[in-house]
């Protein structure tokens, strides 16, 4: 996968050399290329920002510096996936090419921003399948709207947001996305299973959070690990991370809760899910507390 970050703070993205993501592109498996967006000003103060039209606080990230880049990163990722002979994997240039033209490939462009959708396992699976991302991270109030809106003429763009709260910018939400998307890619990961019962993962463990983990000593500082995983009992063990998983997500996540059907359940785990005071509300369709009755 071929990844472009366009950004005034290169220096922040730093830890993309470390750890998973680092190996990662010196394995090859990941083709980072970080662009310092002020080599795309054209004044002597190389200005990236502006006040705001209609008034407000803070300050505007202008569009001519951003357009340039995005060309810029454009023309260089195509020729140099071109030149690899990728240009069939990746995303086709929005609007097509017409018969007979081979299509020039352009990259998803995502746009971190607290006003996005929600960055979620679903669709940082959904990223890791593109061949080819570019990030526009952005500092104070924001990028100007009219840079989007053209770059989603030229390729898809997805605004996203990693969570409920403010950061001073974007380049922490790209670590974070980067992160999240470079360990579903094939081979990154050194055990191929590792991501299987992730909480969020799709499938057998969806809309649970993970249980509790344990390693050596069986006893540390007086604690002991819970009998059941020291038993040898695959399916006792199994049965137990999930039911732990339950009152995890019971505590931390109800929003999650409201979203379990009763038959993803067997009868066992109907039960652990009653002993955690939750009953299937037939009539409202989800499981519920004795609390949420309490308070209606
Ligand atoms: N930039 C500032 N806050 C952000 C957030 N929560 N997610 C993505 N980008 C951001």
């Amino acid at each position: 996968m071929r990844i472009d970050v366009v950004t005034i703070f290169p220096e922040y993205l730093e830890p993309l050399n470390v750890s998973l993501v680092g190996k990662a592109r010196a394995r090859g498996q990941l083709d980072v290329h970080l662009h310092d967006l002020r080599s795309w000003t054209t004044d002597v103060h190389r200005t990236v920002d502006d006040t705001p039209y209609g008034g407000g606080p803070g300050m505007v990230m202008k569009p001519e510096p951003w357009g340039a880049a995005l060309d810029a990163v454009l023309a260089e990722g195509a020729e140099a996936l071109a030149a690899d002979g990728d240009a069939a994997v990746g995303d086709a240039a929005v609007g097509d090419a017409a018969d007979g033209d081979v299509a020039v490939q352009v990259p998803t462009l995502v746009v971190p921003t607290p006003s996005g959708r929600p960055f979620t396992q679903e669709l940082a699976q959904e990223l890791a399948g593109r061949s080819w991302l570019a990030f526009a991270p952005a500092r104070y109030e924001g990028i100007d709207r009219r840079v989007i809106e053209e770059a989603a003429t030229r390729m898809p763009v997805v605004e996203a947001s990693i969570g409920d709260y403010v950061l001073a910018g974007g380049e922490v939400a790209v670590l974070v996305m980067v992160e999240a998307i470079a360990r579903l890619l094939p081979g990154v990961l050194g055990n191929a299973e590792s991501h299987r019962d992730d909480s969020f993962a799709p499938g057998a463990m969806a809309d649970l959070l993970e249980g509790p983990v344990y390693t050596k000593p069986a006893e540390w500082r007086g604690r002991e690990v819970p009998e059941v995983l020291l038993s040898g009992h695959h399916g006792k063990i199994a049965r137990w991370r999930r039911e732990q998983a339950f009152a995890r997500t019971l505590a931390h996540r109800p929003d999650l809760v409201a979203r379990w059907q009763q038959g993803a359940f067997d009868k066992k785990e109907r039960e652990a899910l009653s002993v955690l005071g939750l009953r299937w509300d037939e009539e409202q369709g989800r499981f519920r507390t004795t609390a949420d009755a309490v308070e209606e």
